[in-house]
């Protein structure tokens, strides 16, 4: 089962932050995962809409202009990184989950991904764009119709994985409170990926890997690589 590093190794480094990039490739981890939000012509990477939570901020992104929000400390004197310094330090070390949090400009993501992917020496294939709004997902499809998608939901919709199969995603990625058996094997049967978020129980992981899940969202992939390979 492949271990993403959820928000970074965010249980051992403040989420989405260089260090939780660098903690979380040096625990090994398969593939890094973060959130991201567009500011003007920027991207920046930040779980919140609002700046309260993660750093010493107040306000929503849209009141500070980008310089002040980049003096902010987003823990252990780390800065809110932009998107091209987070592809920079991951380079082609691991898999890449760009989730979508607040993106106006499709066009512009992806030609700025391409551009960063190029210069860093990042596959294509390494990167897997992922979201709750799934129209941002159907954009990217109609652009670069070979993009990697991770359907992303909140909830157990009735007819399960069908929607992530309407958008020719590659992954479905659920919330692991609802997750069951019956859900893995309807989206694994439609030839889709299962993944699941966020998963730090090594009674959870082990479950999940049992039935069949392709990839767990982990806070510490070092404690869930050691729970699956004791399990
Ligand atoms: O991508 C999986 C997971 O990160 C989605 O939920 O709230 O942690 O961004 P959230
Ligand atoms: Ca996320």
């Amino acid at each position: 089962m492949f271990i993403y590093a959820h928000r970074g190794a965010s249980a051992m480094a403040p989420e989405n932050t260089i260090l939780a990039f660098e903690t979380a490739i040096s625990q090994k981890a398969d593939g890094i995962e973060f959130d991201v939000f567009q500011h003007q012509n920027e991207f920046i990477l930040i779980h919140d809409r609002w700046l309260h939570r993660t750093t010493n901020g107040i306000g929503h992104i849209e009141s500070l202009l980008l310089e002040q929000i980049r003096l902010l400390d987003a823990g252990s004197g780390q800065s809110v990184p932009t998107l091209y310094e987070a592809l920079k330090c991951i380079g082609h070390q691991c898999q890449i989950n760009i989730e979508m949090k607040g993106i106006k400009d499709i066009p512009l993501l992806l030609n700025y991904v391409n551009n960063a992917c190029q210069q860093f020496s990042i596959p294509a294939d390494n990167i897997l764009y992922s979201s709750f709004d799934h129209h941002l997902l159907k954009a990217i499809k109609c652009i670069k119709p070979n993009a990697r998608i991770g359907a992303l939901t909140a909830s157990k919709p009735i007819d399960y994985a069908a929607f992530a199969e309407v958008l020719e995603a590659e992954y479905i990625n659920a919330d692991v409170t609802f997750v069951d058996k019956n859900f893995v094997y309807d989206a694994k049967s439609r030839g889709l990926k299962m993944g699941v978020y966020t998963v730090d129980q090594p009674e959870d992981l082990l479950r999940l890997q049992s039935w069949g899940v392709d990839a767990v969202f982990c806070n510490n992939p070092l404690n869930a690589k050691l729970a699956l390979s004791e399990g």
